[in-house]
């Protein structure tokens, strides 16, 4: 498994030497003390510190250590059939729960890649025994063709070219969208809107011209939410709430939430 260089102009594979990525071109990438490294050039990103942001990733974080969306991620992981030593992208991984969740399941050769420096310092923490980059996937996903036996993108980037040029032949991509009835009574209450987006349709035609859509699955669970699940999930989904739309969250104690996926697998 080879990391490329993400200078736009290299592209060349970078060697490991003590603590430094280093390509023949003289780039040079420092591994952090947490494990990662940071491949992410300045033009690459549209704001200092792009992705989630700490707060949004602890709250997925504790919503998803808590087991409310526990189904879900058991659902996703039986989605993608992987062997043992296999090869697996997750990008946008987030804080890595899904990307550990697979590891443990088929121990499978994991590799995580987001561009939140928290969630992939959180993830590198946590999940030791998978390698974890900061990227931007929808620009270039810093590896060779044809490196990985799996590509999974979670309520996350979709860049089909990239899935494509990364995976090898036959290689399996499975995308999981939010369903269109996801949070639908936490957003009813704080949003006000009840309209159902399916993004699935759209998503299916995205990838056609390169990939052959081989399974649709679609996952439903209801979770009793406390207070403090109804923030996590709320600040881990949506970004800057409105102050009328916070205070409504205050009110809310608890409430039974529909949690959905659309699972897309993809040849
Ligand atoms: C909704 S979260 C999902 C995280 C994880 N897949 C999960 O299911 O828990 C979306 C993630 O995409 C990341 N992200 C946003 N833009 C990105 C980009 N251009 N390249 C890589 N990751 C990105 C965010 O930082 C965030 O961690
Ligand atoms: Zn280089």
């Amino acid at each position: 498994m080879h990391l490329l260089c993400s200078v736009r102009t290299c592209h060349q594979p970078l060697a490991l030497r003590e603590r430094i990525y280093v390509c023949a071109n003289g780039h040079a990438f420092d591994v952090a003390r947490s494990g990662y490294v940071n491949l992410l050039q300045p033009q690459d990103r549209r704001s200092h510190a792009p992705g989630d942001t700490p707060q949004a990733v602890t709250a997925r974080r504790r919503f998803l250590e808590r087991g409310f969306a526990a189904p879900l991620v058991d659902a996703i992981v039986a989605a993608l059939p992987l062997r043992s030593g296999d090869t697996l992208l997750d990008a946008g991984c987030g804080e890595g729960h899904h990307l550990g969740a697979f590891r443990r399941a088929y121990a499978i050769e994991g590799h995580g890649v987001d561009i939140s420096v928290p969630a992939i310092e959180l993830a590198a923490k946590r999940y030791r025994d998978c390698t974890w980059v900061v990227a931007n996937a929808d620009r270039f996903l810093p590896y060779a063709d044809a490196s990985f036996h799996a590509v999974a993108s979670i309520t996350a980037r979709l860049s089909p070219e990239e899935f494509r040029r990364v995976l090898a032949p036959g290689g399996a991509l499975l995308v999981v969208l939010p369903g269109a009835d996801d949070l639908i009574e936490l957003r009813a209450a704080v949003l006000g809107e009840r309209v159902e987006r399916d993004r699935t349709q759209r998503t299916i035609e995205q990838f056609a011209p390169l990939f052959t859509l081989e399974r649709h699955a679609r996952i439903e669970h209801h979770a009793e939410l406390d207070r403090d699940a109804i923030a996590d999930v709320m600040s881990s989904s949506y970004r800057g709430l409105r102050a009328r739309e916070r205070e409504k969250l205050d009110t809310l104690r608890a409430m039974n939430v529909t949690l959905s996926r659309d699972l897309l697998l993809f040849r």
